[in-house]
């Protein structure tokens, strides 16, 4: 399982960084006006500065922040041109038909595709032909409309294998803890997680108990010897 930090968040991020466990990060548009950051080219590259000082070499999803097809163009080459010194930079292109040649084009000049907003099977299929390097199935969405999300991935997937397609899928939109072992069992690649679900990822009751039965037992075996001396 491959974990990327959704998240446009530098604290969010270097406190996952400096955890060591992330593959890779994805950003939004909104993500980034959350962050209450004032310039969009200064807060992608304090993510940057943070990635590097923490020497992870793991990808970097920055979304266009456009719906015109021909501005998307633009603006990926923009941000090939100013964030590009980032060699695991990707760019974010959401799926729809005009938006397929801007994928395309962009995956014959090998610049890696994150092909995010899909909703199904199609979308996501149509955008690793195209040459996308991720497509991003946005789990959470997928359900709202009542649809399988489980479903969605367990068909992309197989075609994706069958067909011997490079792509990754990555699982996106996840709202809740178990969203993220049903993704990957429904043969996600890599599952993209608001930071705020890594430290309950982490923890386990049993784990507590175990510690908390080998400290006890320590102690007392420290009192022991320490009375028998
Ligand atoms: C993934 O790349 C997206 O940033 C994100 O997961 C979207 O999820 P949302 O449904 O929470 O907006």
């Amino acid at each position: 399982m491959k974990l990327f930090v959704d998240t446009a968040d530098v604290k969010e991020l270097e406190t996952c960084l400096e955890r060591g466990f992330a593959s890779g990060v994805t950003t939004n548009p909104m993500l980034i006006a959350r962050s209450n950051c004032v310039d969009f080219g200064e807060h992608i590259r304090s993510m940057i500065d943070a990635l590097i000082k923490h020497d992870a070499k793991i990808p970097l999803s920055v979304e266009v922040n456009t719906t015109d097809p021909a501005k998307m163009a633009d603006q990926a080459e923009q941000f090939v041109n100013e964030f590009g010194d980032y060699p695991y930079l990707n760019i974010k292109i959401p799926i729809g038909w005009n938006e397929l040649k801007v994928i395309a084009q962009l995956a014959r000049r090998n610049v890696p595709v994150n092909c995010t907003c899909c909703m199904s099977y199609n979308q996501a299929v149509m955008a690793a032909s195209a040459g996308a390097k991720y497509v991003s199935l946005f789990w959470g969405r997928i359900r709202d409309i009542g649809y399988d999300a489980g479903s969605v991935v367990r068909s992309t997937r197989e075609s994706l294998d069958r067909r011997g397609l490079d792509s990754e899928i990555i699982v996106g939109s996840i709202r809740h803890l178990v969203d993220v072992n049903e993704a990957i069992q429904a043969g996600a690649h890599i599952i993209t997680v608001p930071p705020k679900f890594f430290p309950q990822m982490c923890g386990h009751p049993k784990t507590d108990e175990a510690v908390g039965q080998f400290m006890t037992e320590f102690r007392a075996w420290e009192q022991a010897v320490q009375a028998n001396q």
